[in-house]
């Protein structure tokens, strides 16, 4: 998919990061029953996500914004913690394709964009009941032309629980 275009967010793009959170938010939130994430505030919005400043300290962590056709239709959040415990130069934090725009390619077309731009080892860990997200990174992974190495193991922890797919795009370290 030739159109889809992923930039790096300039500070000033903060608020555009944090619009489309929310309704990531929301869409999570459907993951959520039964526990107390998720609330709405009193204001009808969900609380702030808490890392979002960080995005802008350093290279190791890159916000995204993903266009299509110049429409602004999703974003990627990249950090370097790794919840396999293994040395991981990415990971894909948090990533995201408003409904509208989903089931013809573009998250696709989006993550193997963001793969090729940072090779190296990658991880992508996957809440345990987003089933679809599961479905979709398998794919995404898998299908990108430089990935070698695909590793997915399944981790129960404080800190995490769901599968992990550790893997390598090109020669990078
Ligand atoms: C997951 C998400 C990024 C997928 O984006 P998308 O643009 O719809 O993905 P694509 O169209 O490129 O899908 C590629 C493949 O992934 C799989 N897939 C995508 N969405 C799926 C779903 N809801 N159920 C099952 N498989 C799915 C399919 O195999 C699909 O290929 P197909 O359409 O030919 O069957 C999007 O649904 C989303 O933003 N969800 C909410 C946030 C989220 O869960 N993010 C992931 C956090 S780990």
């Amino acid at each position: 998919m030739s159109d889809i275009e992923v930039m790096p967010a300039r500070p000033e793009e903060k608020p555009v990061l944090a619009n489309l959170m929310q309704l990531y938010i929301h869409d999570f939130s459907e993951h959520w029953s039964g526990t107390p994430n998720g609330e709405l505030r009193d204001d009808g919005r969900f609380a702030d996500y808490p890392h979002l400043d960080s995005y802008w300290s350093g290279p190791a962590r890159v916000p995204l914004l993903i266009r299509q056709g110049g429409a602004l239709i999703g974003f990627a959040l990249i950090n370097d913690h790794a919840h396999s415990g293994r040395p991981v130069a990415r990971n894909m934090a948090e990533f995201f394709i408003v409904r509208k725009h989903r089931r013809g390619g573009a998250g696709m077309a989006a993550a193997q964009a963001i793969f090729s731009r940072w090779p190296g080892t990658w991880e992508a860990a996957i809440a345990r009941r987003n089933v679809a997200a599961l479905t979709f990174w398998r794919k995404a992974i898998a299908g990108h032309p430089l990935v070698s190495a695909i590793e997915e193991e399944d981790i129960l922890t404080p800190d995490w629980n769901g599968p992990v797919i550790c893997f390598r795009i090109g020669a990078g370290d």
